[in-house]
């Protein structure tokens, strides 16, 4: 296989996992900023004729994430790369996918418009909050999930009787693949968002009482659905303390503080964006790179 591997800033012990799991070592890039606080983009590598993968996800700051991206993108395209493809572990802007307000912008589209900026030619993604957004990229793009890796984690010592919580009604199809996988039965919290950061938990849909949950999401930010739909099966009679699952953990804001304050057992993600530090809990972290690794082996074959 002959493709040059760049990381961005976003995550670049992940990108180094990715390019051991290939087989490969990172090019050089230079990533700093000019005076005035404007990013300062170099390649240092041969990329001419080269199929190039940029690996960066999209986490805090992900303004800055994202036009890093699109510059090294751009980079690779000027200096003569003859294909790149975005390797984004954590899409941004993913749950800006609708609009319910009414006078506000479609960020996933505006997100998607700024890569294309950076004439990618493909992006390898990792659980996406909806598959819909798909349809906002030109590009073709590579899903890949860190459920199975979440569930083999989980697997052995999982406490049973448990039951897997969807924490929302987006999530319910993710949790269904993920109580498949560990042969356990479903429940449902339906919640209500009523801002970025406020979540309250409506009820419960499904046999919670005498078992053990496992609560899976796509994504904790701020911990506001977490801890919502935690309190809401407990509440219902589920029994503590739980198993934490999400592909994505951001841990932004109040998210520690929040979760501190209900009974986990076990917090397991993914490293698709850095662990912030601080956690007030053990965070069991899965490794991502071997899946990342198959989709790049397969676009190559
Ligand atoms: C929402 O639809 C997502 O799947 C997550 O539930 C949400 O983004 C988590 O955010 P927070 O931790 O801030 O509640």
């Amino acid at each position: 296989m002959g493709f040059v591997l760049l990381s961005g800033s976003g995550h670049p012990t992940l990108a180094g996992e990715l390019a051991s799991a290939l087989g490969t070592s990172l090019g050089a890039v230079v990533c700093e900023r000019f005076p005035d606080g404007e990013p300062a983009i170099e390649v240092n590598c041969e990329v001419r004729g080269e199929s190039v993968y940029v690996v960066q996800p999209l986490n805090a700051p992900v303004g800055e994430r994202l036009l890093e991206l699109a510059l090294l993108a751009d980079a690779c395209r000027r200096s003569g790369a003859a294909r790149v493809t975005a390797v984004i572990p954590y899409l941004g802007y993913a749950r800006q996918d609708r609009r319910e307000l009414g006078r506000e912008p479609l960020g996933a589209r505006v997100m998607a418009e700024l890569l294309a900026a950076g004439r990618i030619d493909r992006l390898v993604c990792l659980d996406l909050h909806s598959r819909a957004i798909e349809g906002c990229f030109p590009q073709p793009v590579e899903h890949c999930s860190a459920l199975p890796a979440l569930s083999k984690r989980l697997l052995a010592t999982l406490k049973r009787p448990a039951v897997v919580i969807s924490p929302d009604l987006g999530a319910v199809k993710r949790a269904q693949a993920f109580a498949k996988a560990l042969s356990l039965p479903v429940a449902i919290v339906h919640k209500h968002r009523s801002s970025g950061s406020q979540v309250e938990a409506t009820g419960v849909v499904g046999e919670v009482k005498g078992l053990t949950p496992v609560v899976v999401d796509d994504i904790i930010s701020t911990g506001g659905t977490m801890v919502a739909a935690i309190r809401a099966v407990l509440d219902a009679g589920a029994v503590g303390p739980v198993t934490v699952a999400a592909s994505h953990g951001l841990f932004v804001g109040p998210a520690y503080e929040r979760l501190r304050g209900v009974p986990i057992e076990r917090v397991v993600v993914s490293d698709s964006v850095p662990v912030p530090p601080g956690a007030p809990f053990t965070v069991d972290v899965v490794s991502t790179a071997d899946a990342l690794a198959e989709a790049v082996r397969r676009l190559e074959r």
